[in-house]
């Protein structure tokens, strides 16, 4: 019989696109969820959700922009009952640790009647490569509070193998790992790290909550997406999250891979420094 289908949503994003990779590696057969593929998928239009989940076996769901908005849990259970009517038999959800708000949808996805695992995420090591703080690193100054409050920030490519690896054995069904990297760090000694390797001058500028606000509306980032950013700077970076796990190693056997490993291998991409702003 034809081996079903596993959909990875958000499948040219930080996490997706590398799940992708490696379930192609293994000769699995899979469909990216993406507004920019045939089917197209868009969490904004459910109309798009049927043709995506067509001869779907197994999802890994990364939810868009955050499963803390308000409106994520009636999504994702739209979404979910959706899934489990066509026929979609297993669900391994990516979420953010430490934030409440998500639980709702963590909860969803767990009693939707189908083989579940929740992988909850810290901060990713990408987001200084592939995301929202590339652009402040390549201008060479970046703003932002919470600057010493420790994290365990986390490399994509170790998610990604957990999420895998849950995808494709029973054995993961039923549980809810909590994902860490093996260090904490905080943004100032971060950023201080890449200004080293990259020997470019990177300064950090520690801002209240209310100056960052003020500059992201000045930028005007719409207000859902500076709400989220609250969100996340102050309920889930208050230090809550300024411990390690050992899940990472508990399902893959190796130890997470740790930040000066990320650093040396984006630092040989030369996406810190464009060819117009070497040092
Ligand atoms: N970043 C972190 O540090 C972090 C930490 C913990 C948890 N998380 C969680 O990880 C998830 C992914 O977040 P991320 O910021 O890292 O993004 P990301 O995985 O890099 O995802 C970006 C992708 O999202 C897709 N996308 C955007 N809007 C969409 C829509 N309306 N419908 C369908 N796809 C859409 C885009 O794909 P197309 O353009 O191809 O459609 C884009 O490639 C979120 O749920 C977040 O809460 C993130």
């Amino acid at each position: 019989m034809k081996e079903k289908k596993i959909l990875v949503l958000g499948g040219k994003g930080k996490t997706g696109r590398r799940v992708a990779e490696k379930l192609i590696e293994l000769n699995k057969e899979i469909r990216i969820g993406s507004r920019n593929e045939t089917p197209a998928f868009d969490w904004e239009n459910p109309e798009t959700w049927s043709d995506a989940l067509d001869d779907i076996h197994s999802i890994y769901i990364t939810f868009q922009p955050d499963l803390a908005i308000p409106s994520a849990a009636e999504t994702i259970k739209k979404f979910t009952t959706l899934a489990v009517d066509m026929g979609v038999k297993k669900m391994v959800l990516l979420s953010g640790r430490g934030e409440k708000e998500a639980e709702v949808s963590e909860q969803i996805v767990m009693n939707a009647g189908v083989d579940w695992t929740i992988v909850r995420a810290s901060w990713f090591n990408q987001n200084f490569s592939e995301s929202f703080f590339l652009d402040p690193i390549l201008a060479g100054h970046i703003a932002l509070p919470r600057g010493e409050t420790p994290e365990p920030f986390i490399d994509v490519n170790d998610i990604a193998d957990v999420v895998v690896e849950s995808l494709l054995h029973d054995k993961h069904n039923g549980q809810i790992y909590e994902l860490t990297g093996p260090r904490l760090l905080t943004f100032k000694q971060i950023i201080a790290e890449i200004s080293k390797v990259t020997g470019r001058e990177i300064t950090f500028e520690a801002l209240t909550i209310d100056d960052y606000t003020k500059m992201l509306r000045e930028h005007q980032v719409p207000e859902d997406y500076i709400w989220l950013i609250n969100y996340l700077f102050t309920e889930v970076l208050d230090g809550r999250n300024s411990n390690l796990t050992n899940d990472v190693e508990k399902v893959l056997g190796r130890k997470a891979t740790d930040f000066t490993q990320y650093l040396k291998e984006t630092v040989q991409t030369g996406i810190w420094n464009p060819v117009n702003q070497l040092p």
